[in-house]
């Protein structure tokens, strides 16, 4: 699987047609409801990207939709690509190389999260200040790819600036968010509770399987990320409770609405600090 974007490229920006989205949101596990918040949407569903995989795991669409939120054009992935699937790092990125080809400056990625510090209990949404890479990949590795940055800066995967407009946008809307470190691993199994233990020691705040990887490829190409985690579970040995699939989506789809609201409201104040009124 290669990172060339160019055959995608043609049938996305065919697909956009005049839509020029500045802002593309990433959306997790049982946070595909958030898509249900534009006005003006079109899908394109992922079997007709080429490159993209068109078959998804169940409970994730496989889908660009295009749309309107916060009086603004965005572009939403709804359905990722996950490393233990069996997609390599060129597959999990793609997307992210897409949204770099059509100019697109910022990305804001969700994802469903086990809580590790203590004080998360599952509803949490969590800003995303740092990741730690657990996966034992990265994307960059091989040729590099047009546009890139071999050895990419960092020290500041997501951008100061999007974190305190989230905060902002969250104070103002009586939401609880919490800033934590995200622990990025490959599964697909949970984690047993030594390996939580081990994360924590590490520094990780909550644990998934998701966004590194697109991070990294994302900061290479120069994006602006935010990063928003909802906390579904207690990770591993932190609770009684077992490890289920179902349960996490569950949740995931609980905390969908705030976790929406906090999304708009941080494209619509984008929207202002651009216009100046920030
Ligand atoms: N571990 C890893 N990934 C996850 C979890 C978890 O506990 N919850 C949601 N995604």
């Amino acid at each position: 699987m290669s990172s060339d974007v160019t055959p995608a490229l043609a049938v996305v920006e065919a697909w956009l047609g005049g839509r020029r989205p500045a802002v593309a949101l990433v959306l997790g596990s049982g946070l595909g409801g958030l898509a249900e918040r534009l006005d003006d949407v079109d899908r394109l569903p992922y079997g007709r990207i080429p490159g993209f995989p068109g078959t998804m795991l169940p409970g994730h669409a496989g889908e660009l939709v295009a749309g309107v939120l916060g009086d603004r054009p965005v572009l939403c992935q709804s359905g990722r690509f996950h490393a233990y699937e069996g997609h390599g790092q060129a597959t999990v990125t793609l997307p992210c190389r897409l949204f770099a080809a059509l100019g697109i400056g910022t990305v804001i990625l969700t994802n469903a999260a086990g809580g590790i510090r203590r004080s998360f209990a599952p509803g949490t949404l969590m800003c995303i200040a740092d990741q730690v890479n657990l996966t034992w990949a990265n994307p960059l590795v091989g040729a590099l790819v047009p546009g890139d940055i071999r050895f990419p800066d960092m020290s500041a995967p997501f951008d100061a600036e999007l974190i305190a407009l989230a905060h902002r946008v969250a104070g103002a809307g009586g939401v609880r968010l919490e800033d934590g470190v995200y622990g990025g691993v490959l599964g697909p199994s949970y984690e047993t509770p030594a390996e939580v233990r081990m994360l924590e020691r590490l520094g990780a705040d909550a644990v998934g399987m998701s966004t590194i990887a697109e991070v990294i490829a994302l900061r290479a190409q120069g994006l602006r990320c935010l990063g928003l985690s909802t906390i579904t579970n207690r990770a591993a040995g932190l609770s009684l409770a077992r490890l289920s699939h179902t349960d996490v989506m569950a949740t995931a789809r609980a905390a969908g609405a705030a976790l929406g609201r906090l999304v708009e409201g941080v494209v619509a104040g984008l929207r202002a600090r651009e216009a100046g009124a920030l």
